[in-house]
């Protein structure tokens, strides 16, 4: 049986700062797929971080709560912001190549809802592939990296998380020990059909986290990137939010730069409010366009959206790019404080993964790939101070006696896709969170205590994590009768300061509550 002082589930970019930073211990990596599948790998915008010179801590955290809708919990931003800062610095020191000017300074751009231009790049627009790439070097001279593996169920011993049973493509069941278990395997991007997740993101380490009896805490606010490249009805992948801070518009087909009159940033308004303009504008019937032109050397700049766009048959010199919103981050997650730890003895969790509700109700554009690096770091910092002794007592469960065949009852991901986006989706209402509640309920009470999910194949696993974490995100929306950042209640359109602060927190042993 495989033994570790601490194991990390999940391969992105918190992870990868975790398992960097943990000294003097034994550390193994584990991921369902390949370490490259990762949300982190297709970040584009970049790293928010108050480095330039007229920036400041300060404001980069009032952005960062007025995006999140006054929901956010302040000390974990102030950390988030201030630590950030430090943090890109010493990654660039240990010689990460962020993108200079012809001086060697910084090239620092704007997003969405940022006062400053604060954003750090690399590549262009292949942020997150570049640093993930650069930690995953590092990484891999310390830590044990594990592919193809996914973690399907936690081990608790006397209410103390004590590892994981993993199941391989082969069927094969191995249990893990660890002293200390870190959840850092991202949100639930695919639970919902247009989403600029990588497919494999489906909400496993949180639905995993929920069986063990963790709590997870902000699960109705997901946030819907407004600008993913549209055609035929699908969102293919992210155009940056980047692409408007250098200067492109939306416009309908009509020429219409709607933007204008709903907020006072324009097109840079904050993520929620673009992505319901846009929504609006698309069930009036029109269609949605980035106007890039411009922009000038626009594939030097972005040359992964350019890629993408010519692979799609896009004509960029024409200039306009079709988009619609699709899924992009979940604020929610496994609730933690500022060191990871959840309310399970020995377990962690970091990055999106995680709810240190640093996010609030809605992510100001690119502090997640902040929040991998500075949590990721403070996880590893926090139980690099603690003794370890290797925990092997577990043996009390053979694995020999699962089967790996079970004809449980579970919907397919397309028909979980299709409740999420239509009943669960950038606008709700009463009775759709209602419709949704009840068709989860329907596969979630039947299958979940009834059966082992170490008998499910792992397509089943996957689809069970996704009726969990619907059914999760469903219930919390619906009692949330306010709207909020990446909550938008079409019968409770306003915000209700009832609501301001209340966090809604759901444990497998508890009903739903609401705390602060
Ligand atoms: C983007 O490049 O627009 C995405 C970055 C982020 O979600 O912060």
């Amino acid at each position: 049986m495989p033994q570790t002082d601490v194991l990390i589930i999940g391969s992105g970019l918190a992870a990868l700062s975790a398992a960097y930073y943990l000294k003097n211990k034994q550390v193994t990596v584990l991921t369902k797929s390949s370490w490259v599948e990762s949300n982190s790998m297709l970040a584009q915008g970049g790293i928010a971080a108050a480095i330039g010179p007229n920036d400041s801590w300060q404001s980069h955290y009032q952005d960062t709560i007025e995006a999140g809708c006054f929901h956010n919990q302040e000390n974990n931003v102030a950390l988030l912001v201030q630590e950030g800062s430090r943090e890109i610095l010493d990654w660039v020191e240990r010689g990460m190549t962020f993108d200079v000017d012809e001086n060697g300074r910084l090239l620092l751009s704007k997003e969405g809802a940022h006062h400053h231009n604060r954003i750090v790049h690399a590549g262009g627009d292949a942020t997150g592939r570049e640093i993930t790439q650069f930690l995953y070097k590092k990484v891999c001279e310390k830590a044990h990296i594990v592919e193809d593996e996914m973690a399907v169920d936690l081990l608790v011993d006397h209410n103390q998380c004590i590892g994981v049973v993993t199941k391989n493509k082969e069927g094969k069941l191995t249990t893990y020990t660890a002293d200390y278990t870190i959840i850092a395997s991202g949100g639930c991007g695919a639970v919902y059909g247009h989403t600029s997740n990588t497919h494999v993101i489906t909400g496993d380490g949180i639905a995993m986290a929920y069986r063990a009896g963790a709590k997870l805490s902000d699960m109705e606010f997901i946030q819907f990137h407004p600008t993913m490249l549209y055609q035929n009805g699908k969102c293919i992948g992210l155009i940056s939010e980047a692409v408007r801070g250098e200067g492109a518009v939306l416009k309908n087909q009509l020429g219409e730069r709607f933007m204008k009159e709903i907020h006072e940033l324009g097109d840079l308004a904050p993520r929620d409010i673009v992505s319901r303009a846009i929504f609006d504008e698309m069930k009036n019937g029109n269609s949605v366009y980035l106007d890039i032109t411009k922009i000038s050397q626009f594939e030097n700049r972005f040359p992964t959206i350019t890629k993408m766009c010519l692979d799609n048959g896009i004509n960029l010199e024409k200039g306009w790019i079709p988009v619609a919103p699709g899924m992009h981050f979940l604020m929610g997650g496994i609730q933690t404080n500022e060191h990871g730890e959840t309310n399970v003895p020995h377990l962690l969790a970091v990055g999106e993964a995680a709810c240190t509700g640093v996010h609030g109700a809605n992510r100001l554009a690119s502090n997640s790939l902040l929040e991998g690096l500075v949590f990721g770091k403070r996880v590893a910092e926090f139980l690099s101070t603690k003794l370890t002794s290797s925990y092997s007592s577990y043996l009390k469960e053979s694995l020999d006696q699962y089967r790996g065949v079970c004809n449980v009852e579970l919907p397919t991901k397309e028909q979980i896709q299709d409740i999420m986006t239509n009943y669960v989706g950038i606008l709700r209402t009463q009775s759709e969170l209602e419709y949704a509640v009840k068709w989860f309920e329907s596969y979630q009470k039947r299958n979940f205590w009834d059966f082992n999910v170490k008998d499910f194949t792992i397509e089943q696993i996957e689809r069970l994590n996704m009726v969990t974490i619907g059914w999760i995100i469903s219930m919390s929306a619906l009692k949330r009768t306010e709207s909020r950042g990446g909550h938008f209640r079409k019968d409770y359109p306003a915000q209700n300061n009832d609501f301001w602060k209340q966090r809604q927190v759901i444990c497998c042993k508890d009903d739903i509550h609401v705390g602060v």
